[in-house]
Order: C-alpha cells, then structure tokens, then sequence
C-alpha cells in the first residue's frame, strides 16, 4: 500500500488507543474530526470492534487516502470518510447522536476559531454522557513547557500566524461556554496531553 502516512501517528496510535480504552465503554459510537491520513482511525477501529467509526477531514485531497486505508485493512465498523470543516455549519453528517468524539492534532494547525467551532459541534452532535477527547500538546501553567514544544509552537507560527499551541485554560473556557466541562486530562508521550470534555449539566 502506498498511501501517505504520518510518522507522528504511527508513534502515538498506540498510546492514545491504550487511554481511549480507559476512557471509553466496550461499544458505542464515534465520529473523528480531522482524520488526516485515517491511522489513527483504523488503528482504533481494528481493537474497538464493539465501536463503529465516522472519520471525517476538512481538506478533501486526503478523503480519498482515508478510503483506501479503511479498505485494505477490511473494517468494517468504520464509515466512508465525509468531508467535514468544523467551522462550516451544519456538520454534514447522518447521525446526530456519537458516544464519543475524537479529535487529534487540529487546533494548532488551524485557526483558534476552530476550537470554538470544535465544541459547539461536539455539543451539538454528541449524546447525553458522551465525551470529547483531544489530543495534542497544549500550554499549561500546571506542567513546565517543554522546549520541543515551545520550538514547535515558533514553527508553527512562522508557518502561518494563526496557528499555534493553544493555552489550555483558553480551550477549557471554549468548551464550557458550549455546555462542555473538563472532565480529565492525561500525559502523554512527546509532551503531549489527551483531554476528556463531557456534558457540563449535572
Ligand atoms: C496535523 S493534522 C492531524 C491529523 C490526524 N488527526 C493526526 O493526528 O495524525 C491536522 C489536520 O487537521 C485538519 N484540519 C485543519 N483545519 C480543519 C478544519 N477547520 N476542519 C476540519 N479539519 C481541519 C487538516 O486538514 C489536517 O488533516
């Protein structure tokens, strides 16, 4: 198969399906945003197989890529790819109600209107005790920031000034102005962090 791939998500598929499983019941439902190449979401679909998977990407040249992907590894539990920009609203999408949302490594390669954009679909489009997990590297003031990330965050902002490493008390806030509280958070290796949001009502 000669498809493109992501050196970064073949590291980090494993760890982050390890924390989805502590995090996540045996079956359910779960949209991805920002699918990119679709290994995170074959990796995930291939040991959730109690979980049917909707990948979705905003940039329409790599629908095709995660097509192909789902079809030569035979799952069945994952769904064509649809192509979803999380600031375009509706969200194209089918079913309404998801057990979980996954996003990984979006909201600093996108502008910080993505994240508001992000929640507001999430609690749109999530069920009452779903949950929304991000994963990426994030600044907080409760862990000295890493020098890679720092280095990365330049890099990203020379790349094009509205990306960036987002605070995450700022993504916290974006998350409970749409009804979403923070319910967890987890290191993750590379100085990254997986969070869990779910439904900030009682
Ligand atoms: C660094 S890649 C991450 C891909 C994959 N989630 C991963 O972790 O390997 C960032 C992805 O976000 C997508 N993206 C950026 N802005 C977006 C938006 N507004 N809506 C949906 N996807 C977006 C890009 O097209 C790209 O595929």
């Amino acid at each position: 198969m000669n498809l493109p791939t992501s050196p970064a998500a073949e590291r980090n598929k494993q760890p982050i399906l390890e924390a989805l499983l502590g995090v996540l019941g045996p079956q359910g439902t779960a949209l991805e945003i920002a699918s990119g190449t679709g290994e995170h979401v074959v990796w995930f679909a291939g040991a959730m197989p109690g979980w049917q998977w909707q990948p979705t990407e905003g940039d329409e040249r790599l629908l095709p890529v995660i097509d192909a992907r789902i079809r030569h590894n035979g799952l069945g539990n994952v769904q064509a790819p649809v192509l979803l920009d999380v600031t375009a609203t509706p969200w194209p999408l089918a079913a309404h109600g998801f057990d979980a949302i996954f996003c990984a490594n979006m909201l600093h390669i996108s502008p910080w209107a993505s994240c508001a954009a992000l929640m507001d679909g999430a609690a749109r489009h999530l069920r009452p005790g779903g949950r929304l997990i991000t994963y990426g590297p994030y600044f907080d003031d409760e862990m000295p920031t890493a020098p890679s990330n720092l280095a990365f965050d330049a890099d990203l902002k020379a790349r094009n000034p509205a990306w960036g490493i987002r605070r995450l008390d700022a993504v916290a806030r974006e998350a409970a102005r749409a009804g979403l509280a923070l319910l967890g958070r987890q290191g993750m290796p590379a100085n990254n962090l997986l969070l869990v949001f779910g439904s900030a009502e009682p």
